[in-house]
């Protein structure tokens, strides 16, 4: 982990959020690469799942919506994390991670009362200063507050939005009158979600910022088995297109006492992290919770009707959940490589050719006698189909580790023997074999080998 995060910061993947001031704990910013990555992948997500498909359609909702969003939804009342503070070194916990960690054992539907017992009876201590003297465990609303308006008053709150989810059943009527679909169909949106986490960390696995990409996929209820199946299965292809090692994958169903409050049955996508074995994705049957939720709170008619059956019913719900910054780190995981070649460590970003954020990089050997003007004529020709950066700085060698460590999967060398016989070397980043092209094919090789 340590050396992926060093990576991610000298290669300008991700770097610390508001570096020059020291920080800001649990916030990370994307540097040129990162974005480039992130980008791709929310491009990939939103074609397999919206426009490639034609029982889905996209929305792109508000941060900010009505404070009675959230309590119709349950997030008020119930978004909670259990915390204990150490008394002898005043650091923050979350007792569940507490138990979890000196037990092995979830916690999930505990009350506070019984975590407060299990610590107890375990003996667990502080994993920062060693001492067992806890407070008692409390209950904390993940939720965001903020105000509308200069004064801060009670009325004015709302809420930076937990989970993007709410923001597709807010706008479930309007996607129905607009665009009259029929069941099954499915709204799915991407962006941020905020959560006051206590005590979040791993690098960009929990932060208080993150981004989110969501489906909620309206279905009649006596299907839901077969939907909730082929959208296990769609996941499984999705994570399997991004070319992670599927040995690193695995699915855990929540038990009964696990659900969260409107889940009938979830299954979590785990990954084996550098840290244990821990949530890439969930899929949730979440019933018909939230739409009857705001149809009494708003008391506007969440009804769909089925013209084949001739009645009138709420939708049940499917709910595919993607984190975009778990996905990040769990690619540059499964991709990070150190090899020896020749007695040298190679480090390289075996990414998936389609997210590379840089698909090809093309070198001059020399800063000099035309090489430098054909290579960036060549950079200009092949980013009008891709992303081709130009790179002449430092030896060859350097170049080469540079780009492997980016995860750049081609580079082109234009040497002096290419202005006579107008070809360059291509070199493939995994193999390092490396083969002499002609300029005018490489267009139409690059597209067909990435
Ligand atoms: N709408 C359902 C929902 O929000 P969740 O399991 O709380 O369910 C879904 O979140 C996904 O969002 C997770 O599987 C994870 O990938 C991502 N996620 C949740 N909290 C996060 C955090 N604090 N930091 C980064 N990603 C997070």
């Amino acid at each position: 982990m340590e050396n992926l995060i060093s990576l991610a910061k000298r290669r300008g993947f991700i770097f610390p959020g508001s570096d020059i001031y020291g920080g800001l704990a649990n916030t990370w910013d994307y540097g040129p690469y990162g974005v480039e990555l992130k980008n791709n992948l929310k491009r990939l997500w939103w074609k397999t799942f919206i426009q490639d498909r034609e029982d889905m359609y996209g929305v792109d909702a508000g941060i900010l919506m009505n404070p009675r969003v959230w309590e119709a939804s349950g997030h008020v009342a119930g978004f909670n994390d259990a915390m204990i503070d150490c008394k002898k070194c005043k650091t923050r916990h979350r007792a569940d991670h507490l138990i979890e960690e000196a037990t092995g054992k979830n916690t999930e539907g505990k009350t506070i009362k019984e975590m407060d017992e299990i610590i107890k009876k375990n003996k667990i201590k502080c994993p920062k200063c060693g001492v067992q003297n806890f407070t008692k465990t409390r209950k904390f609303n993940l939720l965001f507050k903020t105000f509308i308006g200069p004064v801060e008053e009670e009325a004015d709150t709302v809420f930076l939005r937990g989970e993007t989810a709410q923001g597709i059943f807010v706008n479930f009527k309007n996607v129905l009158d607009s665009m009259h679909p029929k069941l099954p169909f499915g709204i799915g949106q991407i962006g941020k979600s905020f959560r006051n986490e206590i005590t979040p960390g791993n690098f960009i696995f929990r932060t208080l910022e993150f981004e989110q990409l969501e489906i909620e996929y309206f279905i009649n209820p006596k299907k839901w088995e077969t939907e909730f199946t082929n959208w296990q299965k769609a996941m499984d292809r999705w994570i399997k297109n991004l070319g992670i090692d599927k040995k690193n994958v695995r699915v855990r169903e929540h038990d009964k006492k696990e659900l969260a409050h409107y889940s009938k049955k979830t299954i979590d996508f785990e990954y084996k992290f550098p840290f244990g074995w821990k949530e890439l994705y969930g899929l949730a049957y979440r019933g018909d919770f939230d739409l009857s939720a705001h149809q009494k709170a708003s008391a506007k008619s969440l009804e769909y009707f089925d013209l084949d059956g001739g009645k009138k019913f709420i939708p049940h719900v499917i709910e595919p959940s993607f984190g975009l910054d778990r996905t990040v780190l769990v690619i540059l995981l499964d991709a990070y490589k150190e090899e020896n070649v020749k007695g040298e460590t190679r480090v390289v970003l075996k990414l998936d050719k389609k997210i590379a954020p840089v698909k090809v990089a093309i070198l001059p050997l020399a800063k000099k006698e035309g090489l430098d003007k054909l290579a960036k004529a060549i950079t200009d020709d092949l980013k009008e189909s891709m992303t081709a950066m130009y790179d002449e700085s430092g030896s060859i060698g350097k170049r080469y580790r540079r780009q492997d460590e980016i995860g750049t999967p081609y580079c082109l060398t234009v040497d002096f023997d290419s202005l006579t016989d107008k070809s360059v070397t291509v070199r493939d980043r995994d193999t390092m074999k490396q083969k002499r092209i002609k300029i005018e094919e490489l267009k139409k090789y690059l597209e067909e080998n990435l």
